[in-house]
C-alpha cells in the first residue's frame, strides 16, 4: 500500500473539527504500535520521523516498514519528514516514496525562509507531496534541533498570512507557547494569538510540542484551527520507562521479544489517549 500525502487527511480534519495526531516513530516496534492502535480506533494518523530517525533506521527500511503497516492494517498512512532543513535531503526522501514534508528553516530571516520554502513547495507539489513549514520558533529540544529560550519567538499573525500566501504551503506550524521536550513549568498557550492567526490563514494549523500539554488546552487549540498535533516525548518516556521496569524486575532477561512487549504496551496506551484527545477516533 502506498504512503499518502497529509494534504487530504488534514483537510478532512479541518472540515470535521478534529486533529490528526502525528506520532514520532523510530523503528519497527514503534511503527507497529501506532499503526495497530490507529486501526483499532479507526483513526487517521501521521508517522513522523526526524532526520536523526532516518539516519538511525534507514530511509528504505522506514518506507518499507510503514508501507507494510498500511497494507497489513488496511489503513491510509502518512510517513512524514519532521523538521527537515536540507533541500537535497528532502528531494531524496520524497523520491524514495515519502509524500509529506516539513521544511523547517524558521530560524532564518523571513525572506530566506520564504525563498527556501517556495522552492521545496514547487518540488514537493510536482511530486504529489504536501508541505508544512513553520513561522516563529519553538523552544526546547527535538533530536538535533535545539532552540534556547532566547531564540524562541511566537508567530506573528500578519506575517503568517503573508508567509502562507507567498509560499503556497499546505499547513502552517505555529509557535504559540509550546516547546519540544518536557516542560519545567506549566506552559501558557497564547490562544488569542492562535485565533488571530486562524482569522488570517486558511490552511490547517499544526501544533508542535504537545507532550505535557493538558488535554483541555489541546482541545481548545483544535477548536481554534489546529488540525495536526505532534507528540514525541511522552511516547519515548512511556516506552523506555516500561522497558526499564521490566529489566529491573527481570535482570537476566536478554530477549528483545520479551522486554519490548511491555514497552510497546505502555506506548500503545499513550497513543490511544492522544488519539482520543485529538478526537480522531472513528474518523477513518
Ligand atoms: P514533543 O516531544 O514535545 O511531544 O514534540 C513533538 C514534536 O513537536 C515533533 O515535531
Amino acid at each position: 500500500m502506498y504512503l499518502i500525502s497529509s494534504h487530504e487527511m488534514l483537510k478532512d480534519a479541518q472540515r470535521r473539527g478534529y486533529a490528526v495526531p502525528a506520532f514520532n516513530i523510530h523503528n519497527l516496534e514503534t511503527v507497529e504500535v501506532v499503526a495497530r492502535t490507529a486501526a483499532k480506533l479507526h483513526s487517521p494518523v501521521i508517522l513522523a520521523a526526524t532526520p536523526g530517525t532516518y539516519r538511525h533506521a534507514g530511509v528504505e527500511y522506514l518506507v518499507s516498514i510503514c508501507a507494510s503497516a498500511a497494507h497489513q492494517y488496511r489503513i491510509p498512512l502518512v510517513l512524514h519528514l519532521d523538521h527537515h532543513e536540507d533541500e537535497q535531503d528532502i528531494h531524496y526522501k520524497v523520491e524514495a516514496g515519502i509524500h509529506s514534508a516539513m521544511i523547517d528553516v524558521s530560524h532564518l530571516p523571513f525572506e530566506e525562509n520564504v525563498a527556501k520554502v517556495q522552492r521545496v513547495v514547487t518540488f514537493c507539489h510536482r511530486m504529489g507531496a504536501s508541505v508544512e513549514a513553520e513561522l516563529g520558533q519553538l523552544g526546547g529540544q527535538e533530536d538535533d534541533l535545539i532552540v534556547d529560550a532566547a531564540n524562541a519567538h511566537l508567530t506573528d499573525p500578519d506575517k503568517a498570512a503573508e508567509f502562507v500566501a507567498r509560499t503556497g504551503i499546505d499547513s502552517l506550524a505555529v509557535a504559540i507557547g509550546t516547546a519540544h521536550g518536557l516542560y519545567k513549568e506549566e506552559p501558557r498557550l497564547d490562544f488569542d494569538r492562535l485565533a488571530a492567526i486562524r482569522a488570517r490563514v486558511a490552511v490547517p494549523l499544526v501544533l508542535h510540542g504537545a507532550s505535557g500539554i493538558p488535554d483541555r488546552d489541546v482541545r481548545r487549540c483544535i477548536e481554534l484551527g489546529v488540525c495536526k498535533v505532534n507528540v514525541a516525548t511522552e511516547l519515548k518516556i512511556a516506552f523506555s520507562d516500561a522497558m526499564k521496569a521490566f529489566l529491573a524486575a527481570h535482570p537476566d532477561a536478554s530477549d528483545p521479544r520479551q522486554y519490548l512487549v511491555p514497552a510497546m504496551a505502555a506506548m500503545e496506551e499513550v497513543v490511544a489517549a492522544k488519539i482520543r484527545m485529538c478526537m480522531s477516533d472513528g474518523k477513518l
